[in-house]
């Protein structure tokens, strides 16, 4: 029987309600697939802050270095809003783990189901040709951390700067993780910069056109950040992977997320080199939802299942939350915000998602 240890971290705003649910997902699985699936709660962000003093207190740090892998939900919200940035949960917590860690890659599977096109925003004759995409985000360096960073000056004359920053051996791994992803895909490379204004992506340009040629099998084409948040809108069978720096993979998984129907349905793995992760939901806290029991859980069940896929290798039981989920979602057994005005009151709850998630997965025994 394999035993496996997971910190499970949930977080502020909707990351308890949705994770809850992603907790009952993962007992299932265990059940069906005979896991010992051990999930150790630590508190992180906002709520940490509030009840340790640091929205990354010792003990999640040390839960989290000795576990098999990290299940996060999402931090931040209005109450810290106010906080000086290195002490808000988004810097203090999420973008610490990320780097300490070094979970350098960052992946976003985006898709639209064929017979779930109608939940798509787009217009219908695009909806209806699907899109399949996995944004392959950089996820610790970039503009995010590159020093300097800060304030200066006064008054009028005060002024701000951040500092765009990649190496080449950074832009290399990331670059290579996309090329591995496209092999097992449709073997489609879009690498996403601004070449035209920006030095780095001249030089991201550069390393990834060389890595390309260790992958004859692959094609890789380039396109602008302003360029392909419209292409995507307009022809999303056109692209496979997505590559992307730090803040462009951050805006575009946004993108990718609503074109399938719901910021709530988007998962993610952060991997580091030796295959140790972080799986989370990419939305946030969602304030303007928390606590009313009415977000989706699926993305951070869909989290959960990438950690079984990519931390833990167990692919049969990760296929099995994914087809439960597809199944849930074809069933019409919807949270209301992938629901027309019209129809809301159809809406299903958070819990009642989950529930019927595990059904199916207790079912398919
Ligand atoms: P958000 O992703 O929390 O919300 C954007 C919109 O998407 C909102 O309308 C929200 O209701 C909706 N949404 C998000 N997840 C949903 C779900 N599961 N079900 C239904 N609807 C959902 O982004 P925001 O409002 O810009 O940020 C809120 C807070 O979350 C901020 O403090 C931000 O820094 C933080 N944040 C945290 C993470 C994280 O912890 N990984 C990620 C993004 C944002
Ligand atoms: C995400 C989030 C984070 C990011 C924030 C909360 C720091 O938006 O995971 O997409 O910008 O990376
Ligand atoms: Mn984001």
């Amino acid at each position: 029987m394999s035993t496996y240890n997971i910190a499970v971290l949930p977080g502020d705003g909707i990351g308890p309600e949705v994770m809850a649910e992603a907790h009952k997902v993962l007992d299932a699985i265990a059940t069906r697939f005979g896991l010992t699936l051990t999930l150790n709660t630590f508190d992180v962000g906002g709520c940490a802050i509030d009840k340790h003093g640091h929205a990354l207190p010792p003990a999640t740090l040390a839960g989290c270095e000795q576990a098999d892998a990290i299940l996060f939900g999402s931090i931040g919200g209005p109450k810290w809003d106010s906080l000086p940035l290195e002490q808000r949960p988004e810097r203090a917590a999420l973008l610490t783990l990320r780097s300490h860690f070094d979970l350098f890659s960052n992946l976003r599977p985006a898709r639209i189901y064929p017979d779930l096109a109608h939940l798509s925003p787009l217009r219908e004759d695009i909806a209806r040709r699907g899109m399949d995409v996995v944004v392959v985000r950089e996820l610790t360096s970039g503009i995010y951390f590159g020093q300097p960073k800060g304030l200066e000056g006064e008054g009028e004359q005060q002024y701000a700067f951040d500092t765009m920053r990649y190496s080449r051996a950074e832009i290399r791994r990331i670059a290579i993780s996309a090329f591995e992803a496209a092999r097992k895909r449709r073997g489609k490379v879009t690498s996403v910069d601004k070449a035209n204004v920006l030095v780095c992506s001249r030089l991201w340009r550069e390393v990834t056109e060389e890595v390309a040629k260790d992958y004859p099998d692959v094609t890789l084409e380039h396109i602008y950040i302003d360029n392909a948040t419209m292409q995507l809108l307009k022809s999303p069978t056109d692209f496979d992977v997505l590559l992307c720096s730090n803040l462009f993979g951050d805006i575009i998984s946004d993108e990718c997320a609503m074109i399938t129907g719901s910021m709530g349905l988007l998962p993610s793995a952060s991997i580091n080199g030796s295959g140790f992760g972080l799986f989370e939901p990419a939305g946030g806290s969602a304030p303007d939802i928390a606590g009313q029991g009415i977000a989706n859980p699926i993305a951070q069940i869909l989290s959960a299942s990438m950690l079984l896929r990519y931390s833990l290798n167990e692919v049969d039981a990760a296929d099995a939350i994914d087809k439960a989920v597809v199944q849930t979602l074809s069933d019409g057994v919807l949270t209301g915000e992938l629901l027309s005005q019209e129809q809301r009151h159809h809406a299903h709850s958070t819990a009642q998602v989950g529930d019927y998630i595990c059904q199916l997965i207790r079912q398919a025994q």
